[in-house]
């Protein structure tokens, strides 16, 4: 099991403070990592219990619907840690309209937070990962670069955005002990979908494809970050790796 320890390791997580990413914070620091938190609200409670593991958590306050505090929140983890070892891209919104009403607003902030912001963080970290010849990136996308999804233009263009730069990065990186996958997640019970979930009706239709019945959870993702954070998934890159309970098979 040596493979999936990531004692010693650093990682970063984005959009910490709640659902999928706090989840997966948990499920690093479970495995061994000490986190640096980061969200626009407080991610103090992850932290309490990432330091109840007897894991070091930092949390930093920045609002990533632009790219200016990436570099701060890097020099920050230096500072403090002394390096990355890892960076989850979790950060992420969704503004539901129906495509011929969207407005350039409900576009802009999406593609801003969602695919300008994944770039630009893999790269800044990606300059200390490549001294050391080391790095994890792990970049949240969704089953919608895969799927067109229903009144989302902009979060299924941003989430393919994620994909694709997540396969560019890895072309180009790999060949400094950088690995970057992307894990799309199926139809997960957080605020993201709390609007779904309340509408009978496409609550229904989702839950029927899912051969798992079920929504999935933030712990679902616990597995699957460890081992794309891990040794274990060395020779792993530029793959977007689905976790939906079986939703695609169908
Ligand atoms: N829930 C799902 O079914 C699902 C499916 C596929 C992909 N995803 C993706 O997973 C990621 C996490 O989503 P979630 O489901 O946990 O939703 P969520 O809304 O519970 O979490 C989003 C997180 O991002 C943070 N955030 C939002 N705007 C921010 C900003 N401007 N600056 C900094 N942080 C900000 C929020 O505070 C929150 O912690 C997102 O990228 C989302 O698109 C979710």
């Amino acid at each position: 099991m040596n493979r999936f320890d990531l004692s010693g390791k650093v990682a970063i997580v984005t959009g910490a403070s709640t659902g999928l990413g706090k989840g997966m914070s948990l499920g690093l620091a479970e495995a061994g990592a000490d986190l640096v938190l980061v969200d626009y609200v407080s991610s103090a409670e992850t932290a309490e219990e990432i330091k109840a593991m007897d894991r070091k958590a930092i949390t930093i306050v920045a609002d990533l619907m632009n790219i200016g505090p990436i570099q701060s929140i890097v020099n920050e983890t230096i500072r403090t840690f002394g390096k990355v070892d890892v960076l989850v891209n979790n950060a992420g919104i969704i503004r539901r309209t129906p495509a011929i009403d969207f407005s350039e607003k409900d576009w802009d902030d999406v593609m801003a937070i969602n695919s300008k912001t994944v770039f630009f963080f893999c790269q800044a970290v990606a300059r200390d990962m490549m001294k050391r010849k080391y790095g994890k990136i792990i970049n949240i996308s969704s089953l919608l670069a895969f799927q067109g999804g229903i009144f989302v233009p902009s979060y299924a263009a941003s989430k393919g955005a994620v994909a694709q730069v997540t396969k560019a990065l890895a072309n180009e990186w790999a060949q400094h002990g950088i690995t970057i996958n992307a894990i799309a997640p199926g139809y997960m019970a957080t605020n993201n979908t709390k609007a779904l979930r309340e509408d009978p009706v496409r609550s229904k239709t989702i839950l029927d494809r899912i051969p798992a019945g079920r929504w999935g959870t933030p712990d679902d993702l616990k597995g699957p970050v460890m081992f794309l954070a891990s040794q274990a998934s060395d020779y792993l890159n530029g793959h977007v790796l689905v976790v939906d309970g079986g939703w695609m098979a169908r």
